[in-house]
């Protein structure tokens, strides 16, 4: 984990979390307490879902500091690979200073990963305003404390702002924002207020701004989270990354299915002990994403000469090793479609196909269009224009 978030953690919560710290049997029972709460913060956010978020759980200081432990800790670097993927794009290029607001801050997760990636990686941005905005005024309160004991090369400058996103209408504000980011809170806001939250975002966002979305993995909140995608793109706004279409998403075609990434990270000892207690398990960071811009701009186009979105194509399921040959789904503007590759068919134009992997972007050609899936003949060129390695963050 980048050494400035844990140290604050540690701060924050008055725990040390080191290697050598958490084998003291104090640190391990306060790390069992925290077990007991994130047990019952994983159940209510899987299973009883819609009743606990109504319970405002965050409100609850012992609940608020397992979340800030275990969720916060394991959602940070979920906003790494969509800043990396909007970094090609030359974004950062141009600002010295970043103004970022943050809706549903939580614990502040996309603020500490949007601090911990560009002081890695975009050293010209040499200072970060953020403003925190949260219906509850504890979070704000707890994500205060935490800047204060967030030391980085940064400059970070926080702000905050009561904000309820099922209440727009009076809160509407007119400051603009270079980066605006929801993290795990669409899931949490019914979206008979998606309308409103896309038309704040239209007036807060600056001309040559970004959105970014970050929600969870998993079936029905992902899909919530492509339901808020389609009406950012019905409301005029471009799907940078991850998709390589500009209509709506495919997924949402059939209920079964969903969209999401996977990023390989190193879990700390401390997430472990806790995942043992607890009966959670965070060996990778699964999320649904998009980044939003105002432009018609896609990753793709940083690697072909000209828009193609036909040729280019996102793989958004794992790849299927079978007995003679291998299977992946591709989404792009044919839709979600199952491309397969007969063994026997494998050349040195098609190879890469074998190795593909969940979230790759790959480019195409020369493919076989057919009824219920497309063939990836020995003809067939296919090339990884950026691989899941860009996701491979992640910091270790
Ligand atoms: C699951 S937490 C996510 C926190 C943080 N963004 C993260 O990813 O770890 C959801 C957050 O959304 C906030 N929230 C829920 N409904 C909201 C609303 N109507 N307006 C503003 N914030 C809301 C909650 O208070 C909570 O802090």
């Amino acid at each position: 984990m980048p050494r400035e978030y844990t140290a604050a953690l540690e701060e924050v919560l008055s725990l040390r979390l080191s290697d050598d710290d958490i084998r003291r049997k104090e640190v391990r029972s306060a790390l069992a307490k925290i077990a007991g709460l994130v047990a019952q913060l994983s159940e209510g956010l899987t299973k009883d879902r819609e009743e606990f978020v109504r319970s405002e759980y965050l409100r609850d200081e012992d609940q608020q500091r397992a979340y800030l432990l275990y969720y916060t800790t394991t959602n940070l670097l979920k906003l790494w690979p969509p800043l990396r993927e909007l970094s090609r794009s030359g974004f950062f290029a141009g600002y010295e200073e970043l103004r970022h607001l943050d809706l549903g801050t939580g614990t502040g997760a996309a603020i500490w990963g949007l601090a911990t990636y560009l002081a890695r990686e975009q050293p010209s941005i040499t200072t970060l305003r953020s403003q925190a905005s949260d219906k509850l005024s504890r979070n704000l309160r707890t994500v205060e404390r935490f800047a204060s004991a967030f030391k980085s090369g940064l400059d970070l400058r926080m702000s905050t702002s009561l904000m309820d996103l099922g209440a727009l209408a009076v809160d509407k504000g007119t400051q603009q924002f270079d980066l605006i980011t929801l993290m795990n809170v669409l899931a949490e806001v019914d979206e008979s207020y998606d309308a409103e939250i896309i038309s704040f975002i239209e007036q807060s966002l600056a001309e040559h701004g970004a959105t970014i979305m970050v929600e969870p993995a998993s079936r029905e909140v992902s899909r919530r989270a492509l339901r808020f995608r389609d009406r950012m793109v019905a409301s005029g706004f471009y799907v940078y990354s991850p998709c390589c279409r500009n209509g709506s998403c495919p997924a949402l075609e059939d209920e079964d299915n969903w969209c999401h990434t996977e990023i390989p990270w190193q879990r700390p000892n401390f997430i472990r002990i806790v995942d043992d207690i607890a009966g959670t398990l965070r060996l990778s960071l699964k999320a649904t994403y998009s980044v939003f811009l105002r432009q018609d701009t896609n990753l793709s186009d940083i690697f072909l000469e000209h828009r193609d979105f036909s040729s280019a194509g996102r793989v958004v399921s794992e790849r299927f090793d079978e007995k003679g040959r291998y299977r992946a789904f591709i989404c792009n503007d044919r839709g979600r479609r199952e491309y397969v590759m007969n063994k026997r068919d494998k050349s040195a134009t098609n190879r890469l196909f074998s190795k593909v992997a969940r979230y790759d972007l790959v480019e195409l050609r020369d493919i076989e269009v057919r009824g219920h899936d497309v063939k990836i003949g020995s003809e067939a060129v296919v090339n990884v224009l950026r691989n899941a390695e860009g996701s491979k963050n992640v910091y270790n």
